[in-house]
C-alpha cells in the first residue's frame, strides 16, 4: 500500500461530479463497493509496517469518511433520473390526507327539490340574474308604479331607463321566459340566485335562493297545484306531512295561497321551531293569472295553469334548524363541514 493510492483516491473525490443518480451509484461501488478501491486498500492494510500503521489507519480513515459524505451530498443534489435510479421515495409511508369537500346545505335542498320534481315530469330551467324590468315585473303583472313592487326590494343596475336592468329579486322572470320560448304544456322548475335590498340579519339576506315551478296546460285547476305541493311536500318532508292553505296576494296570480306543512319536529303539537302553531310556512303559489299568460303570448282562454314559489334557506333551516341565515354565506368551513354526511331529518 502506498501513500499514492490514498492520495490519488483523494484526489478523484475531490474532482467526482455526477450528473444522474446511477453515476452516484456506480461511484460508491466503485471506492466502498465490496470490490471498491477503498475497500481493498483497508484490505491491503494489514500488511502495512507496524511503524506506519498509525499514519496510514488514520488517513485511511478520514478517505472513507470524505468518500462517504461526497456520496451522500452527491445523491441529495443530483436530480433524480428514471426508474433505474430505484425509488427515492419511501412508498410504504402513509399518504398525504386527501381532504374531501362537502355540498353547500343549500345545494344539498336544491337537488333534492329538482330531484322531486323531476320524478313529477317536470324540467329544469335556468336565466340570467341580472334581469331587466320586463321579465321580474312588467311581464308578471306588475304594472310601472304598481304598489305590489315594494312588496320585493329591488337593486336596480341601471336605473332612468323604460326598461332598467336589475338583480332579480325572483326566478319568476325564468318562468316568463320559459312561457316565450316554449310551447304548452309547460312544466318546469326554475331554481337560482336572487336578491333583494334587505338588511343582513338572522331572519333576512340581500342574497338567497328559490326553487320557482310553473305547470300551464289545457284544463289545469286549484285541485291540480293542491295535489301537487301535497305530494311534493310529503316527498320532503315525509309522508305523514299535512299541508293547509292560506289565501294570500302575489301580483302574478289569482287567486294566492301561502303554504304551511305540518311540523315535523313537534307532529303538530307546538313547539319553539312552529312557534306553538303546528305549522311552517314553506312556500307561495296560485293560478296563474291571465294577464300572465296573455303578455307571454299564450291564449288563457285555452290554457290555464299554476306557480309557485320556495326560499332554499328556508327549507335548510327547516331541516337542519340552522336558524340564523348568515351561516349560509359566511362559508365558515366549520359550518360547511357539519353537511359533509348531513343527517336526515
Ligand atoms: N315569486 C314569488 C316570490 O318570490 C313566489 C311565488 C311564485 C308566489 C309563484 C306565487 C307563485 O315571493
Amino acid at each position: 500500500m502506498k501513500r499514492e493510492d490514498i492520495d490519488r483516491i483523494a484526489s478523484f473525490l475531490g474532482d467526482l461530479k455526477c450528473k444522474t443518480q446511477k453515476e452516484v451509484e456506480e461511484a460508491r461501488v466503485r471506492l466502498l463497493g465490496k470490490k471498491g478501491e477503498i475497500t481493498a486498500l483497508f484490505d491491503e492494510f494489514r500488511n502495512v509496517d507496524r511503524a506506519q500503521k498509525a499514519e496510514f489507519g488514520k488517513a485511511l480513515n478520514e478517505l472513507k469518511q470524505k468518500a462517504m459524505a461526497k456520496i451522500e451530498e452527491l445523491k441529495g443534489t443530483v436530480a433524480d433520473s428514471g426508474a433505474s435510479d430505484g425509488p427515492k421515495a419511501d412508498l410504504s409511508m402513509p399518504g398525504d390526507p386527501f381532504e374531501l369537500g362537502s355540498r353547500h346545505p343549500v345545494s344539498i335542498v336544491r337537488q333534492e327539490i329538482v330531484d322531486i320534481f323531476r320524478k313529477f315530469g317536470y324540467d329544469v330551467a335556468e336565466g340570467p340574474e341580472i334581469e331587466d324590468d320586463y321579465h321580474v315585473f312588467e311581464a308578471l303583472n306588475f304594472p310601472a308604479n304598481h304598489p305590489a313592487r315594494d312588496m320585493q326590494d329591488t337593486f336596480f343596475v341601471s336605473a332612468g331607463h323604460p326598461n332598467p336592468l336589475l338583480l332579480r329579486t325572483h326566478t319568476s322572470s325564468v318562468q316568463v321566459r320559459t312561457m316565450e320560448k316554449m310551447d304548452v304544456p309547460i312544466r318546469v322548475i326554475c331554481p337560482g340566485r336572487v336578491f333583494r335590498n334587505e338588511a343582513i340579519s338572522a331572519r333576512a339576506h340581500c342574497i338567497f335562493h328559490q326553487v320557482e315551478g310553473l305547470y300551464i296546460d289545457e284544463g289545469v285547476t286549484f285541485a291540480d297545484l293542491k295535489q301537487a305541493i301535497l305530494l311534493f311536500a310529503r316527498e320532503m318532508f315525509g309522508p305523514d306531512t299535512q299541508i293547509r292553505m292560506r289565501p294570500s296576494y302575489f301580483p302574478f296570480t289569482e287567486p294566492s295561497a301561502e303554504v304551511d306543512v305540518s311540523c315535523n319536529i313537534c307532529h303538530g303539537k307546538g313547539c319553539n321551531i312552529c312557534k306553538g302553531t303546528g305549522w311552517l310556512e314553506i312556500l307561495g303559489c296560485g293560478m296563474v293569472d291571465p294577464n300572465v299568460l296573455e303578455a307571454s303570448g299564450i291564449d288563457s282562454k285555452r290554457y290555464s295553469g299554476f306557480a309557485f314559489g320556495m326560499g332554499l334557506e328556508r327549507i335548510a333551516m327547516l331541516k337542519w334548524r340552522v336558524n340564523d341565515l348568515r351561516h349560509y354565506f359566511e362559508n365558515d368551513m366549520r359550518f360547511l363541514h357539519e353537511f359533509a354526511t348531513a343527517p336526515e331529518v
